[in-house]
């Protein structure tokens, strides 16, 4: 039998425009996880297990193009493997769905690292980020590679699409709550939305990209010579970039006015949008409050995590 875990993910400055080749910073929540597990089948067949979707199903009934089975399909052809001995792979997660902490992309790279290892094979971090990336296509259409990138390396990444991986250092700890506003929204849609917004208005959407990746940039900066008291005002900034993008919600905006409101340093959401999550910076001492807070303004959830 073997298992693997895969964190979540958040955004932590510039989610959309990095779709369009400009620089974000990403990193691992490990609160919550993907967790694959296979075992060799006592009867016929391969089959797959999700119980928290309510699939269980012969792998070679569900279509080609599942994301399950790509996820599989994929490890089989990277590790040349026409035929195997008949296993069960069984997929749980505590990622909230289409929420922007990146769950897709965690029970892809958990169920790549579990299914390479019962074959007794193992794949690099960077084979691994490879084959949940084409399954992330499936999900998000045109996605820029970041949510499987910093959960496959499970490190604070700078991403910019089609470069080389680039892991940053946090010069000294710093502390976000996230806020889940309960409203499941799928990345594909947000993503499609602002490439409309681009094609109907490319210089004024260009503009604000290019803002986005400068706020990212700085922001690398302040983390790596340890001035996060700095980033707050970047994500307020941010933040008002999304809104511009339109990719924001009311209900996000309630939150990241709670979190200022209750003295979070800077607030913005994370990741597609219109839903999904925000965070939010604050000092250690003062998540509880934030956190009260986001709760008293409407958030399902709240989890407070260090980055660094
Ligand atoms: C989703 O986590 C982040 C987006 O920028 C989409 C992407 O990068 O593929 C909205």
């Amino acid at each position: 039998m073997t298992t693997s875990s895969a964190p979540g993910k958040i955004i932590l400055f510039g989610e959309h425009a990095v779709v369009y080749g400009h620089p974000a910073l990403a990193v691992p929540v490990t609160q919550v996880q993907a967790t694959a597990t296979v075992r060799a089948s006592t009867g016929p067949g391969t089959w797959v297990e999700a119980p928290d979707i309510g699939l269980r199903s012969e792998l070679s009934v569900l279509p080609a193009h599942h994301p399950l089975v790509t996820a599989l399909n994929g490890v089989f052809t990277t590790l040349g493997i026409s035929s195997h001995s008949p296993f069960t792979i069984n997929i749980s997660s505590t990622i909230p769905v289409a929420s922007g902490l990146g769950s897709g992309a965690a029970v892809s790279v958990a169920m790549i690292r579990a299914l390479s290892a019962f074959l007794g094979q193992s794949l690099s971090d960077e084979e691994v980020s490879a084959l949940a990336y084409d399954v992330e296509k499936l999900h998000h259409g045109t996605p820029s590679g970041i949510d499987n990138t910093v959960i496959a390396y499970s490190q604070p990444v700078f991403f910019i699409k089609g470069q080389p991986i680039a892991t940053f250092h946090v010069g000294a700890p710093f502390t976000l709550v996230i806020g889940d506003t309960g409203v499941s929204a799928p990345t594909k849609e947000s993503v499609g939305d602002v490439r409309k917004l681009w094609e109907a208005e490319k210089t004024r959407t260009e503009k604000i990209f290019r803002e986005i990746g400068k706020i990212a940039i700085q922001a690398r900066e302040r983390i790596v010579n340890g001035e996060w008291d700095k980033l707050g005002a970047l994500m307020d900034a941010n933040h008002a970039l999304l809104q511009a993008l339109t990719v924001s919600s009311a209900d996000l905006d309630r939150l990241v006015d709670a979190a200022r409101r209750s003295g979070a340093l800077g607030a913005k959401m994370s990741g597609g949008g219109r839903g999904g999550n925000m965070i939010a910076l604050v000092e250690k001492e003062n998540a509880p409050a934030v956190a009260e807070a986001l709760k008293s303004a409407g958030a399902k959830r709240t989890i407070v995590t260090q980055v660094g």
